[in-house]
């Protein structure tokens, strides 16, 4: 009987792939931005049976029996968002923050209405109305973006855009703005030219829910989000709104953009959102931005342009138009030491997003870790002595400080088995 053989002993070559990722996690120093530590907890929820259930519809509404049990996990979780972020509604069924995204669009937009959205270039994300993505497809789509000059949203040609295009839907949200964005100023806007307001807060929900971010849920009315970056909960997306859209929303996701729900995550989903309605998750916020912030100072001291000069959240951008390397050369040579970064175009880049002039560097995962000021100020020479050289031997000797900073900050293989 294979139904209760575990995976190491039913498929070894699955099993010892996901060991080696696991290690690879452990051993390296995670600065993706979008990318965080999960809780064994959430990792729990998400590896049980619950991945077996078909519950196509909403709770007490659904198209399949037996349902009585994850109509009551989908409820709590839809409870805890409401009370995490003091929405009037939640729909915690949308599979990723791709598709919140498209599923929001669709509830208040026809197909070929226009909507408007910060370019990925300027720090945007693909599903803000880029031309390869389907919300630059499905719906004619106009972009805003930074002043280059300064790196920050200026809100004049954000509203003369608005005053020009009349979009039906502003967006306002980003992957790469290190900044706080003026949620009031866009509300404004968006209530000027008779807009419906969105904001995707899928980086920065962590920090919301922590309060050290404004709370979109104040400004827009409709709020999309994803559950694994700075939320750090299992990968996936919600949507919270006002409850004037709440059907509309609801019908969107299911049946207009979805089938089943995902019931094992949307248990993981209530997990992560009852821990961060913890006061302990408030100071994991906290230190986030007080990690970011370090790793700015140590990398500005050492000679690096911060877009924007600093930052206010979980992130920095690395302008690196004045130095002989490309974000491409600095993302692989870091890698190489193991230290994890992405390359991330920077506002008004002459180089392609292949290769861009660009770092994007988060703090969310290695705050998890617990690591604090201290061995960020570490990490900031690890990454200056690299990016200084790029060559093998300095690689070499930053990569085994690396293994070492790494094994005193235990992950789950060793965290279990210390
Ligand atoms: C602002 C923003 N919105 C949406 C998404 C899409 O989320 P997902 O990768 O879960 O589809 C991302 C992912 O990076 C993002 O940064």
């Amino acid at each position: 009987m294979t139904l209760t053989a575990r995976l190491e002993d039913l498929d070894p070559i699955v099993f010892r792939l996901v060991q080696r990722e696991t290690q690879r996690q452990e051993d390296g120093l995670e600065l993706i931005a979008s990318e965080n530590f999960t809780s064994q907890a959430v990792m729990d929820a998400m590896g049980s049976p619950l991945t077996n259930k078909y519950a196509e519809g909403y709770p007490r509404k659904r198209y399949y029996g037996g349902c009585e049990i994850v109509d009551e996990i989908e409820q709590l979780a839809i409870d805890r968002a409401k009370q995490l972020f003091g929405a009037d509604h939640a729909n915690v069924q949308p599979h990723a923050g791709s598709q919140a995204n498209l599923t929001a669009y669709m509830a208040v937009l026809k197909p070929g209405e226009k909507l408007m959205g910060m370019s990925l270039p300027h720090g945007g994300h693909l599903t803000h109305g880029h031309k390869v993505n389907h919300s630059g497809q499905i719906f004619h789509s106009v972009q805003y973006g930074v002043d280059e000059s300064t790196g920050l949203i200026d809100m004049d040609p954000v509203r003369e855009l608005a005053l020009g295009e009349r979009p039906k839907l502003i967006i306002a949200g980003s992957s790469a703005y290190p900044r706080i964005i003026d949620f009031a100023a866009f509300a404004d806007v968006a209530r000027e030219v008779d807009a419906v307001f969105l904001v995707d807060m899928a980086h920065f929900a962590g920090l919301v829910a922590g309060g050290h971010y404004p709370n979109p849920v104040e400004h827009a009315q409709i709020v999309t989000s994803t559950t694994h970056k700075t939320l750090r909960g299992p990968r996936g997306g919600f949507i919270l709104c006002r409850n004037e859209f709440a059907k509309a929303v609801d019908k969107s996701v299911f049946p207009g953009g979805q089938g089943g729900p995902l019931e094992h995550v949307i248990a993981a989903k209530a997990v992560a959102f009852g821990q961060a309605l913890q006061p302990a998750f408030k100071e994991y916020g906290a230190q986030v931005i007080r990690n970011a912030k370090k790793l700015g100072e140590v990398l500005a001291q050492r000679g690096y342009d911060l877009v924007s000069g600093g930052t206010d959240t979980h992130l920095i951008l690395v302008d690196l138009r004045h130095k002989d390397f490309s974000g491409k050369d600095a993302e692989e040579a870091l890698g190489r030491a193991g230290i994890h970064v992405n390359k991330n175009t920077v506002p008004g880049d002459p180089l392609s997003p292949f290769v861009t002039s660009g770092l994007r560097i988060g703090t969310p995962a290695l705050t998890t870790r617990g690591m604090c000021e201290e061995e960020m100020a570490l990490i900031g020479d690890f990454i200056a002595r690299v990016l200084a050289s790029r060559d093998e031997e300095t690689i070499d000797a930053v990569a085994t400080e690396v293994r070492e900073l790494a094994e005193s900050f235990p992950l789950y293989i060793s965290a279990a088995t210390t």
